[in-house]
């Protein structure tokens, strides 16, 4: 009956699977179909996974004398989760950065016809690539911190300060470490602790206008955090 577990699993997305293909789970055909049609499954989780509590933190960061919804930049964007969800619902216009070429190209599909408000994909890595001065209401960075150094990190919040327009606002959003450093040998990401991210935040010579832990998730998950700088 295992097989009914990947059956479920992928039904919804793979609208090509049935209960035979399943059953013989590991023969070529399905080892190859399941390959192939992963990267839309992984969208698919990544769709419904929860974005977090946006709302509460836009409330304190818009409004008058606050981030201004005109121009986001979404960095480390990867195929453009953050910029479906979270950015193109409120700002005018948005760009994309990561270094990842196919996952911008990508992004372009995903993002349906809301692209046309996509004035720019930049293939950079973070430590090469500095914002345009004073263009940005929002600058975003999720999920990406932890792929910096520390001083890569730092550098990098320096020259998005300098890519803010007047009441723009830094929001970064990660997981956060509860003490010290959780480093990942597999792909040489870490996770930082409140402290040290406050640290680095400090150093940049921003101040933190809100922070807000995710809620609604387990004990055993690492916490996920957005903090909001300028
Ligand atoms: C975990 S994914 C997060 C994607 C997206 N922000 C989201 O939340 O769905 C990390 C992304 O950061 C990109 N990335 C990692 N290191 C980077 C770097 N040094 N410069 C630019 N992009 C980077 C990866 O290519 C990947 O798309």
């Amino acid at each position: 009956m295992e097989y009914l577990g990947a059956h479920l699993a992928f039904k919804s997305r793979w609208h090509k699977t049935d209960e035979e293909l399943c059953r013989h789970s590991m023969s070529f055909v399905l080892h190859k179909a399941i390959r192939t049609d992963f990267f839309e499954s992984y969208l698919y989780l990544l769709e419904r996974y929860p974005l977090g509590e946006f709302r509460k933190i836009e409330l304190k960061i818009q409004g008058p004398g606050k981030a201004g919804t005109y121009f986001a930049l979404d960095c480390g964007a990867g195929i453009g989760r953050v910029s479906k969800h979270v950015l193109l619902p409120v700002f005018s216009n948005i760009e994309l950065v990561d270094m990842m070429e196919p996952f911008l190209e990508e992004a372009q599909n995903y993002l349906e016809e809301e692209s046309d408000r996509v004035e720019t994909l930049y293939c950079y890595c973070l430590q090469d690539f500095t914002p345009a001065i004073r263009k940005y209401d929002v600058i975003w960075m999720q999920w990406v911190s932890g792929y910096l150094t520390d001083k890569d990190l730092l550098e990098f919040l320096l020259r998005c300060k300098n890519g803010l327009k007047a009441n723009g606002v830094i929001i970064l959003k990660d997981n956060v470490a509860r003490q010290g450093c959780i480093l990942d040998p597999t792909d040489s990401s870490v996770i930082r602790d409140i402290h040290i991210l406050r640290n680095i935040i400090e150093k940049s010579g921003m101040n933190i206008l809100a922070e807000e832990r995710q809620p609604g998730f387990p004990e055993l998950c690492v916490p996920i955090w957005m903090i909001a700088m300028q």
